[in-house]
């Protein structure tokens, strides 16, 4: 059964609709990511999730239990912001401790007042749990230091310390990496996905870096403009997008789309050759996707002009231009080759990892071309 349920979620803020019917089912345990281009409504699935904002309609699900009008408090889910919100005036292990004093408090309402002596026993109390979180997160020595006098992967860290002591269904990480300069941002992807390994629990991730998403989720979900295009694990989205906008959201650097064409027997063609099969009643225009990696260099085939070389050490993408019709792609090649700036080069295309999009931007069956033997 599904821990966390998601349910026709809509949303409008006045006249706007800013999620427009939203299914999503979490497990337990699950890292999934809510991925997708800024404004695509990311933040406000995750707040209704929270219970921070209210759906205009659907149902959220915990546990088998309706919460869509529970309040935040008592869905047990710790929301970790970007913005980390620790108190500046108060140490790491104050600052980990305040969700727990708060949630005395809440309950103190209903309990008699305690004394000294009990005031104590539950400080060591909540002392033992900031001290277990701060094990698991590796920052022991972090606990009398105040936010100032930490780095931003430290601030990260004890924000989520502080949720961690709460024991949560889930925790919610909204863009929680953002802050974060470049290396440090890579860093922390390992040290998450870590430590969603050590803990188990489920997290629910929002991000508009697909890198993110592809490094870290079990699942993830491609938003666009208040809906959910595709869930999938990573490598499923990355080869099997089912339409060209999760295609073209997802890798770095892009997938090449050029235009080819299907004629009326159904045969897909490319700058005239031919890389296979679609049924028949796609014939007109279509997209051809072609990830870096599907390209090759080869003795011969689709011959094309080095226009640009980018060095990443471990790769080598050459930015090209096809001679016959001009086309701009992009092939990933190892740093071994040997081709330069104004070079012409030949092309090989792996035929079984070609995409072929429709005219609506849906994904068509496609049966890629079986190679003769070259002898
Ligand atoms: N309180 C609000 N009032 C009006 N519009 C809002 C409010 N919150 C978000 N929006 C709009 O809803 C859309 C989705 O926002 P958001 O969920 O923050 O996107 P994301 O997190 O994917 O960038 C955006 O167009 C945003 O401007
Ligand atoms: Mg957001």
């Amino acid at each position: 059964m599904a821990q966390i349920e998601l349910k026709a979620i809509t949303k409008a803020f006045g006249e706007t609709e800013v999620l427009k019917g939203v299914d999503l089912s979490i497990s337990e345990g699950e890292f999934v990511t809510l991925v997708g281009p800024s404004g695509c409504g990311k933040s406000t699935l995750l707040r209704i999730l929270a219970g921070l904002e209210a759906a205009s309609s659907g149902q959220v699900v915990i546990g088998g239990a309706d919460m869509t009008h529970i309040r935040p408090a008592d869905r047990n889910l710790a929301m970790v912001f970007q913005s980390y919100a620790l108190y500046p005036h108060l140490t790491v292990a104050e600052n980990m401790m305040t969700p727990l004093k708060m949630r005395d408090l809440s309950r103190g309402q209903r309990l008699p007042i305690i004394g000294p002596m009990m005031a104590r026993a539950r400080y060591r109390e909540l002392m033992n749990s900031v001290r277990e979180a701060a094990e698991t997160l590796k920052i022991e020595p972090l606990l009398g230091r105040k936010p100032g006098q930490l780095s931003g992967g430290q601030r990260q860290r004890a924000a989520l310390g502080r949720a961690l002591v709460r024991n949560p269904v889930a925790f919610l990480m909204d863009e929680p990496l953002s802050n974060l300069d470049a290396a440090l941002r890579v860093h922390m992807r390992t040290e998450l996905a870590e430590l969603h390994r050590r803990l188990g629990t489920t997290f629910v991730y929002v991000t508009h870096d697909q890198a993110e998403a592809l490094t870290m989720s079990d699942r993830m979900a491609v938003m666009r403009e208040g809906r959910i295009l595709q869930v999938g694990p990573p490598e499923e989205i990355y080869n099997d997008p089912q339409s060209v906008e999760v295609a073209e959201f997802v890798g770095s650097p892009p997938i090449n789309l050029l235009p080819g064409e299907v004629n009326s027997s159904g045969q897909v063609t490319l700058l005239d050759e031919v890389l296979g099969q679609v049924e028949r009643r796609h014939a007109g225009p279509v997209l051809i996707g072609m990830r870096p990696e599907t390209l090759v260099l080869a003795p011969r085939g689709l011959e094309a002009q080095v226009k640009h070389r980018e060095n990443l050490g471990s790769d080598i993408f050459l930015h090209l231009k096809t001679t016959s019709i001009e086309r701009r792609m992009l092939v990933r090649v190892s740093p071994g080759t040997p081709a330069q700036i104004g070079d012409r080069v030949h092309l090989a295309i792996d035929f079984e990892k070609v995409m072929v999009f429709g005219q609506t931007g849906d994904r068509l069956p496609f049966a890629a071309r079986v190679l003769e033997k070259i002898a």
